[in-house]
């Protein structure tokens, strides 16, 4: 039965006059009248965004839960520091401040970028200089000793790793961004905690304050039945989705729900009591000056028999709530989703459903991404063109973040009709870029390696650096001066895009040194079955320490990256709130795109992803003579018989003076 949006406002009203008058008297003795006044009005703008969301998944208890739910995002309210407070009130006027140019990512592992979380203030100027201005943080709390999925298997949210520093380490971290006006990022991983958590502990114990927190089957059925339609993440080394626990159901043993590795168990989110505390957690953490969750692995978060397990309505209806009701508390942090989909499954993250529906903020756009890498191995623009004209617009209230490489391996999310369009077979082409990058082919340039090869299907992913996946390791180890050259260049044109495209880009950690993979993993045995360590080198400090020699490759690459930043800030066509659109220049080894902001005019990206010079047509690019050029890779461009010639792999901006 479907419930109309007119009886959902009725409901979600008749819950709220319920609680208002006693919850308004506690927010005023707590907070003050000023804040309390703030608080409460920020609810009665949120009620369908928390109510309707709790009627969706937790039906009859809807009320109950309205009421338990508004208490936590009060006393988190109240926690709440006053620096923070301000953090928020500004926030709020600015709504937008997380789509201004200004804001530029950088992403790191602690221990990886400077050891520990106390000396990271001492590297600020370093972000700085780059134009950093928001720093993602990868996983830093306490994880569970040994094999933890590179801090993806946490044991405890309110902790930080030991072996990187404190919690009071990290507000110190964050009050020090907060000074030169920087946000933090860190990720929440939501969908699993690791088996060590004291929830997963106390489940397994029987502990009825934990009953239900995680899912457990006796036998083979439902494992079977499920895992029939689930695709595997890991299955090279975790096939199936569940794991064998002897101490589970009640020590007769059981199947854990397990997406990822055996240690990491899935929650349970059709409990309300895992949600609700998880909202604990997320409050507690925002609490500490945390800016922006990237909420890890969130279209897994609700299972449904039949299908995937990703992406279902509920894993959205779940964002939604968890998001109204941190902004309740926090009203300046925002979210970033995780979802590295399918185009079609992505924008719905962003609250673009049917209907708009506040969810992330943020999210990565990993389509983008992906058809870069692709565009760079064909050489050819016309498949990254029409997949993205296909996509979706996106609210204008959020924002892609623009990314040419992270952590994780790539996944050659291209589907098979966006590969049909250009009359590719979609399986072919991703075993094509599998080959290509795994440096499998005679002409490839690539020197990156194949990750969970699943001989079942024929899929894989990519591991490697960007610099060597762009042809720069293979270049210095046979020390070929003009294929150097020419993979500098590959990096800094996929970097363009990223820093153009719209939406925060961002850099992440080495690649501004164009650092090269790392086999240092090997030799930890906790790291070595998986590849994905070779992209996660150390920083190389001897290496940043040569950025301001023009001579060397670090000098260019990092100058390059640099000098897009400082572009990018000085164009508020390029601002969030508006769409790029994909535009026909007449040549298919070209991407040309449109940003049309409606203050601050328009800009004009264009990267010819193809080794040699091509030529497009002048007056698209130039809206016919009124947009001059702002960058490029190669100085100003010239135009000859109304074309416009761009040297290979090559780039230009361009935009309304
Ligand atoms: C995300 C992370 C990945 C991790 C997985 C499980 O996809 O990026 O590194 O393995 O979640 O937490």
């Amino acid at each position: 039965m479907t419930v109309s949006v007119a009886a959902r406002r009725e409901s979600a009203v008749r819950a709220w006059g319920q609680v208002r008058a006693r919850l308004a008297e506690d927010a005023v003795a707590a907070l003050g009248t000023a804040d309390a006044d703030a608080f409460l009005h920020r609810v009665d703008l949120a009620l369908l965004d928390v109510h309707e969301p709790l009627a969706a998944l937790y039906g009859d208890r809807a009320d109950e839960l309205f009421d338990r739910a508004l208490r936590i995002a009060l006393a988190a309210a109240t926690e709440r520091p006053e620096e923070l407070r301000r953090l928020d009130r500004r926030r709020e006027i600015d709504p937008g401040w997380f789509q201004r140019t200004r804001m530029q990512g950088y992403v790191c592992y602690v221990d990886r970028f400077c050891g520990t979380l106390d000396r990271l203030p001492e590297h600020l100027d370093y972000l700085a200089e780059l134009g950093t201005s928001y720093l993602h943080l990868m996983p830093l709390l306490a994880p569970r000793p040994g094999e933890n999925d590179g801090g993806y298997a946490v044991a405890d949210y309110r902790a930080v790793d030991p072996r990187l520093g404190t919690m009071a380490d990290l507000e110190r971290v964050a009050a020090a961004l907060h000074e030169r006006d920087m946000s933090l990022c860190i990720d929440l991983v939501l969908n699993h905690t690791a088996r060590e958590h004291t929830w997963a502990q106390g489940w397994l114990a029987g502990d009825p304050a934990y009953a239900g927190f995680y899912t457990a089957f006796p036998d083979r059925t439902m494992p079977d039945a499920y895992d029939a339609t689930i695709p595997e993440v890991f299955p090279d080394r975790a096939p199936g989705s569940f794991s064998w626990v002897p101490e589970a159901c009640g020590g007769a043993g059981g199947w854990v729900w397990t997406t990822f590795w055996p240690y990491q168990w899935d929650l349970d989110y059709t409990n309300p009591a895992v949600t609700l505390a998880m909202l604990e957690e997320i409050t507690w953490l925002a609490n500490r000056g945390v800016d922006v969750f990237r909420m890890d692995a969130v279209p897994f978060m609700w299972k449904r028999l039949g299908t995937s397990c990703q992406n279902q309505p509920e894993a959205h209806t779940l964002l939604q709530l968890l998001h109204a009701l941190t902004r309740l508390a926090a009203p300046g942090v925002i979210f970033k989703a995780e979802a590295i989909v399918a185009p079609d499954d992505l924008v719905p993250y962003l609250g673009g459903h049917e209907r708009y529906r506040p969810e992330c903020e943020l999210a990565y756009h990993n389509s983008l991404m992906v058809l870069l890498w692709s565009s760079l191995a064909t050489g050819e623009a016309r498949l990254a063109r029409t997949a993205l004209a296909r996509m979706r617009p996106i609210p204008p209230t959020a924002s892609w973040v623009t990314y040419v490489r992270g952590h994780d391996d790539i996944g050659w999310a291209i589907t098979d009709t966006d590969a049909g369009a250009v009359g590719v077979s979609g399986f072919g082409h991703r075993r094509f870029l599998n080959d290509f990058y795994a440096g499998r082919l005679p002409d490839s340039f690539a020197r990156g390696a194949l990750f969970q090869e699943n001989e079942a299907t024929g899929d894989a992913r990519v591991s490697g650096t960007a610099a060597s996946l762009c042809g720069i390791e293979d270049a210095l180890d046979r020390g070929d001066d003009a294929a150097l050259e020419a993979g500098i260049r590959r990096l800094v044109l996929l970097y363009s895009v990223a820093c153009s495209f719209g939406g925060i880009p961002l850099l992440y950690m080495g690649d501004e040194l164009a650092l090269r993979n790392d086999a240092g993993y090997l030799a930890d045995p906790a790291r070595a079955p998986d590849n994905r360590w070779m992209h996660r080198p150390p920083m190389d400090w001897a290496a940043a320490a040569r950025r301001h020699d023009p001579a060397t490759l670090e000098g260019r690459v990092f100058a390059a990256v640099r000098r897009l930043g400082e572009v990018r800030r000085s164009l508020l066509a390029l601002r969030g709130g508006t769409e790029a659109e994909l535009l026909d220049a007449g040549n298919d080894a070209v991407l040309v795109w449109r940003r049309r902001h409606p203050r601050s005019g328009t800009f004009i990206g264009v990267a010819n992803v193809g080794p040699g010079p091509q030529e497009v047509d002048a007056d698209t690019v130039t809206g016919y003579g009124t947009f001059a050029q702002v960058h490029g890779s190669d100085g100003p461009l010239h135009v000859r018989d109304g074309r416009l010639r761009v040297p290979g792999l090559g780039f230009a901006w361009f935009a309304e003076p």
